[in-house]
């Protein structure tokens, strides 16, 4: 159901060629992910589950920028703001709610965290069971703790989130998907819902910026952000493309590595490795969606240390009040590295999307990230 029968890739929604949406119009409702209805694969009958996902502040750097020395348009799309905290939110509304209309009695996720938090809520929120498979000891504080409150029904497996993502797998051959909806992010239905930051990037700024980095792991968001871009140039509501980045974490860097050498297999990675728990991930589901993302934008894939990520956050948060978890903060950390490279000039418009909310991961802030923050000469207060 969610894998072609004849080449076994990964689904994808194809949209109609031509679609009635006018950005104008869409303005006069609420800002989010709804506001974008027509763009979605949903009919107009559905009531979406929703908690009020997307229109998430898109932020200026000012003070952080002195870290890069150059004066460059910068900007952070917070998604931490979203309901349970992360981006996951807006893929979750459109998934839970297709769930929701096949008649399932459950979903099921496997995950480092923000998805079971966020499937946790919607799936409450539509009155379904839900089932989230965990690496055991692999996900922060904060994110166990909302799935717990959500009600979630909570399995840990041994090994890192790739092994609960087979278990995921198991359960849906087992029972053939009709008991328990699977989630997580190779279900293209999701991935239609994270393609609308590229929407509100746009809404809000009324032009398409240069670079937009974000962080990888299972691979879905960046290549649901590019979608989304290509769509609103497929139908003529914008007339340029951004340079898609991609950063993941020295460790756990399986998609920066296969770029890197330039093959067109995934280099998995048996043991990931990184503070970074979210993008902890050594065999990215969605890692062909992404390479062609980065591929077809002329982006690139980048990595960062677990040193530089724990700089990075503590420079958002002390230089600009942006609380952000350790995968965000790479985002940060690769922006700096590509001024320094080059890549990105004094000329361009970049937005970072920050994917998820500090108070996830409050374990590394008090033990890791204020101690390390001496990596940008931070002059702590
Ligand atoms: N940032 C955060 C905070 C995440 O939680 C994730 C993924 C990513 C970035 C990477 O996004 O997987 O689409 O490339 N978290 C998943 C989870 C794996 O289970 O919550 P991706």
């Amino acid at each position: 159901m969610i894998i072609c029968p004849r080449c076994r890739g990964l689904l994808e929604v194809v949209m109609p060629t031509t679609i009635n949406f006018s950005m104008e119009a869409a303005r006069t409702r609420r800002f989010g992910v709804w506001r974008y209805r027509e763009l979605l694969p949903l009919d107009d009958g559905i009531t979406p589950v929703s908690l009020g996902e997307g229109g998430t502040p898109l932020i200026s750097l000012t003070r952080s920028l002195n870290i890069v020395n150059k004066a460059i348009n910068v900007y952070v799309k917070f998604e931490g703001s979203n309901p349970t905290g992360s981006f996951k939110d807006r893929g979750m509304t459109v998934g839970v709610t297709i769930a929701k209309n096949i008649g399932v009695e459950g979903i099921i996720v496997a995950s480092t965290g923000n998805t079971a938090a966020s499937a946790a809520a919607y799936a409450a929120r539509a009155g379904l069971r839900c089932v989230v498979v965990l690496p055991k000891g692999g996900v922060a504080r904060g994110k166990i703790a909302q799935a717990l409150l959500y009600g979630a029904e909570i399995k840990e497996v041994d090994g890192v989130f790739d092994d609960a993502l087979e278990e995921v797998f198991m359960e849906v051959v087992i029972n053939g998907g009709r008991r328990l909806y699977p989630l997580n992010s190779y279900n293209p239905w999701r991935l239609e819902g994270q393609k609308t930051v590229a929407f509100e990037i746009v809404d809000e700024l009324s032009f398409v910026p240069d670079t937009v980095i974000v962080p990888v792991g299972n691979a879905g968001n960046i290549s649901a952000i590019w979608k989304g871009f290509k769509e609103l140039y497929s139908y003529g509501l914008i007339n340029k493309l951004p340079k898609m980045v991609g950063v993941q974490a020295a460790g756990a860097a399986p998609l920066a590595m296969t770029w890197k050498l330039g093959i067109d297999e995934l280099y998995a990675i048996e043991n990931p490795q990184t503070i970074a728990s979210a993008i902890k991930i050594g065999k990215p589901v969605n890692w062909l969606k992404a390479l062609r993302a980065v591929r077809e934008s002329n982006g690139t894939f980048i990595t960062v240390t677990d040193d530089e990520i724990l700089a990075a956050m503590r420079a958002l948060a002390v230089f600009e009040g942006i609380g952000v978890e350790p995968a965000s903060a790479t985002t940060f950390a690769g922006f700096k590295k590509l001024v320094e490279d080059n890549f990105i000039d004094r000329s361009e418009v970049v937005v970072l999307i920050a994917t998820g909310h500090a108070l996830k991961d409050p374990d590394t802030i008090v033990n890791k990230a204020i101690i390390r923050a001496e990596h940008y000469n931070l002059i702590v207060k």
